[in-house]
């Protein structure tokens, strides 16, 4: 990260705290809902199937800057689906760093070539080791891998989801991100039960122990892109919710944190680690504070 950049997201971080501000600085844009797969636990997948057209992308990026925000998300569906107007997903990247954001990623399920150099980071989800990541997202686990090595920079960082199918998988991620030199780092999430994915919901003592297992692993080397001091929190979904500095646009849709918003009583059992984060952060607690500057200078 550039220092301009850094000193910019601290200055945010300082008025936010003092002031309790609520302006927003990370935002997220769904550039389609259309999918190659279906995994188990995902409730977003394919309701419009409908790419968005560049122009539209284009507009919620301006919308999105204009609000102040400066970390944007692309995110889908899949990501890397999208094309429109002879533009791709590495043109919108590119056009966003040039419309001023100061770290651009995008999330995909890594199933196609992967030639992003430009994106700060390229969340890839991975659910665990061949076995349990198949179980989850279909016969992927062997073409992610293979697309992990060509690709073009070493931006990529692995988004796990926990659940019941995965929650033994956690070392061998931690592992992989370790090992592979395209990889910078892994990023971790709880399941967040939708009403058709409640069987996948992990207990209290269930995220504990994931949690253990993942502290063990920082212990030991592994790169994890999470903040430790925020996990008793997560445990017990004792972070304050939703997070009002984070924005989601969807078909010119705006909403406070995540699209999951709309859904009765599932933000009292968010999974999404980067909520607790940044709501503890924000609510100025010291321990989170230091930890995110350590983790952000390291990876991004
Ligand atoms: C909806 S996907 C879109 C991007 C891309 N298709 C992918 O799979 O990475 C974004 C991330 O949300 C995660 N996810 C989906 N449903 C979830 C849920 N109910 N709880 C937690 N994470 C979930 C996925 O595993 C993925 O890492
Ligand atoms: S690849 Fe992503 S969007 Fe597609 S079904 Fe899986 S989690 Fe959902
Ligand atoms: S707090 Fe609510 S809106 Fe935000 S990510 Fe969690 S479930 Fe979604």
């Amino acid at each position: 990260m550039k220092l301009s950049s850094f000193l910019y997201f601290v200055r945010y971080g300082l008025k936010t705290i003092i002031t309790k501000g609520e302006d927003p600085i990370l935002g997220t844009v769904i550039v389609t809902d259309k999918c190659n797969l279906h995994c188990k636990h995902c409730s977003v997948n394919n309701k419009t199937a409908v790419i968005r057209p560049y122009i539209k992308v284009k507009e919620e990026m301006k919308i999105l800057y204009d609000m102040g925000i400066r970390i944007l998300f692309f995110c889908g569906g899949e990501t890397f689906l999208w094309e429109n107007s002879g533009k791709n997903l590495r043109d919108l990247v590119i056009e966003a760093k040039e419309m001023g954001f100061m770290i651009v990623n995008v999330v995909t399920n890594g199933t196609y070539p992967i030639d992003l150099p430009e994106a700060d980071l390229i969340l890839l989800s991975l659910d665990g080791d061949r076995e349990h990541h198949n179980i989850i997202r279909g016969d992927t686990y062997d073409t992610i891998m293979d697309n992990i090595e060509n690709a073009t920079a070493e931006n990529i960082c692995f988004y796990m989801a926990i659940n019941q199918i995965n929650k033994e998988t956690i070392p061998h991620v931690c592992q992989l991100a370790k090992e592979k030199k395209n990889v910078k780092a892994v990023s971790f999430n709880f399941h967040t039960p939708y009403p058709d994915t409640r069987y996948l919901k992990l207990s209290a003592e269930e995220k504990k122990q994931c949690c253990d297992v993942i502290c063990k692993q920082m212990d030991e080397g592994a790169p994890v892109f999470n903040l430790r001091s925020v996990f008793p929190y997560l445990i017990e979904n004792r972070f304050p919710v939703p997070c009002k500095q984070c924005v989601v646009i969807e078909n010119g849709k705006i909403s406070i944190c995540g699209r999951c918003i709309d859904e009765p009583g599932l933000c009292d059992e968010c999974g999404y680690f980067f909520v607790a984060e940044y709501t503890l952060l924000f609510s100025g607690k010291i321990r989170p504070i230091l930890e995110m500057l350590h983790t952000y200078l390291r990876y991004i």
